[in-house]
């Protein structure tokens, strides 16, 4: 596991999408995994910002979404396929037709899950999985004590996600109950891993996905099993480490070794 330690939330998005833009140039039609909430937004803002000067194009890179809430309405402004659309499709210019959240308003939501793995596989899986971390540790929606094998499902929200959420709605009532979500198994089979938190609110969760045990009650530790896994944070988001301090001399010490240390 790589831990990068940045000194604020522009330089974690500019380190993102650094690397995002680098794995577009050698892989211009690679799957890129997207994960939506606030995290990834400076990233998602710098690509596009890179896409519109002309340094990097996504023509044929394709997106599966991580994640999508259960019976919003149809273009609801909180939903993940608009989300999607807003923040990357649009700006990044983006095929439409190459991009995918879950059908959270399927007749047939258990059908959707299977249709979303189905689809996932016949991509090829996903190369580079871009992805935030909750306060409870989630990744995608898998919540505390998710199977750490899950594959897409349909999860209930914890109480704690849905107060973390309800920023985005205009009550907190409004906030859905259920989700679809890639499941930990899924998300463990992309080839490769970017991690981004900022600010102090991820903190523990941070460090307890970085240095604590792998447990599902944490449920981003399982990420301490992926070989290619890095992990950009800001300092306060890693301010719970206890080996911030090692992280960043095999930062500083990395260029000794070609190819890096991981
Ligand atoms: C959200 C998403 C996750 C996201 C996480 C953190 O609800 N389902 O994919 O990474 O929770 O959210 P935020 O980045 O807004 O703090």
């Amino acid at each position: 596991m790589e831990v990068v330690i940045l000194a604020d939330p522009a330089a974690v998005g500019s380190h993102t999408a650094e690397l995002v833009a680098r794995r577009a140039a050698e892989t211009p039609d690679m799957v890129l995994g997207i994960a939506t909430g606030s995290s990834p937004l400076g990233t998602y803002r710098e690509l596009a910002r890179l896409h519109a000067q002309g340094d990097v194009t996504f023509d044929g890179v394709r997106c599966f979404a991580l994640d999508e809430y259960v019976g919003l309405p149809e273009r609801h402004p909180a939903s993940y396929a608009l989300v999607v659309e807003r923040e990357l499709t649009t700006p990044l210019g983006l095929d439409p037709a190459n991009v995918r959240t879950p059908d959270g308003s399927a007749a047939d939501i258990q059908q959707a899950c299977l249709d979303y793995e189905h689809a996932l596989a016949a991509s090829g899986g996903v190369d580079l999985q871009i992805l935030g971390i909750g306060t409870n540790g989630h990744i995608g929606f898998n919540e505390p004590t998710s199977s750490l094998a899950s594959r897409t499902r349909v999860k209930a929200l914890s109480q704690q996600t849905r107060m973390d959420n309800a920023r985005f709605f205009a009550k907190g009532e409004d906030v859905p109950t259920h989700c679809i979500t890639q499941g930990l198994g899924t998300i463990m089979e992309a080839r490769e891993i970017v991690l981004v938190a900022q600010g102090e609110a991820k903190a523990a969760a941070v460090a307890a996905a970085i240095e604590g045990p792998v447990s599902s009650m944490c449920p981003a530790s399982l990420l301490q099993f992926h070989p290619r896994t890095r992990i950009v944070l800001d300092e306060a988001a890693a301010s719970g480490l206890t080996l911030a301090d090692y992280h960043r001399f095999v930062a500083e010490a990395k260029h000794h070794f070609p190819g890096g240390t991981r």
